[in-house]
């Protein structure tokens, strides 16, 4: 089974409209010019997936939100639904990421809410694990893993069923945002122990159609050798995915 790679960038609460649609303009001329071996997709601000998606128009350019409510509609103010997210052009959802976690509050059962709605609307979730500095430097790497990934999928565990179109992303929180980037064979590690888990949960079939990302200051110059891993199928970038130069030389990781 070959897993198509797919290069997401996150761009978190950064950029304003017309920067986001300069970037992404910059990003499609690039992918109309070169040959689609891998998948691109683009998470933006709430605000300006709408005038995204009028851009990328068929370029194949994927769009996702950067997170959503769990109920379909409601008095939830603020929040944001999956089929908002939909309605306004998204495919995909990032659900989970550290940052939700850790300076929000989401917990694991939250993110397995939302990641069941994502799926009764038909958008592909790219749930995030991973784990502290603290958590790594005591041993419980596998651990912490482990249960992030039965408990924020608990809703699927139980079904047997997970779709073959699901992202995972294991992003080591020591390593976002920081300039520390796991090594190839750190990072390696951990998506084979997630495959391992896939193949368990869910079977050989599953396991080796899921995409597993690694992010965690991913750039240019690591992009390759991350790639090259056996388990590692892509990659989440946050700083490197706000600059056109940087974003397409890591789309082109492989030239
Ligand atoms: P970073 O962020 O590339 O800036 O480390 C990655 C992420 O948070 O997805």
């Amino acid at each position: 089974m070959t897993r198509t790679p797919l290069i997401a960038g996150n761009w978190k609460m950064n950029l304003n409209m017309g920067e986001a649609i300069d970037l992404v303009q910059a990003i499609k001329a690039d992918i109309d010019v070169s040959k689609k071996d891998v998948d691109v997709l683009v998470a933006p601000p709430f605000t300006y997936i709408s005038e995204v998606a009028r851009t990328v128009d068929k370029s194949g350019i994927l769009i996702a939100g950067q997170n959503m409510h769990w109920d379909h509609s409601g008095a939830y103010t603020g929040e944001i639904s999956a089929y908002m997210l939909q309605d306004t052009g998204c495919t995909h959802v990032i659900l989970g990421h550290s940052e939700r976690r850790n300076l929000f509050g989401e917990t694991d059962e939250i993110i397995d809410r939302k990641v069941k709605a994502a799926l009764e609307r038909g958008l592909v979730p790219i749930v995030c694990v991973g784990e502290t500095l603290e958590q790594r430097e005591k041993g419980k790497t596998f651990d912490v893993i482990k249960d992030q990934l039965n408990m924020s999928l608990d809703n699927l565990k139980k079904n047997k069923s997970m779709p073959p179109s699901t992202v995972l992303a294991y992003e080591p929180v020591w390593a976002i945002g920081t300039g520390k980037t796991a090594s190839p064979e750190q990072a390696q590690e951990v998506h084979a122990f997630i495959r391992t888990w896939l193949n368990k949960n869910f079977g050989p079939n599953i396991a080796s159609s899921v995409r597993i990302l690694y992010g965690g200051s991913v750039k240019p110059t690591n992009a390759a050798e991350l790639m090259s891993q056996q388990d590692i199928d892509g990659a989440l970038i946050g700083g490197a995915s706000l600059k056109a130069d940087s974003f397409i030389k890591i789309i082109h990781y492989n030239d």
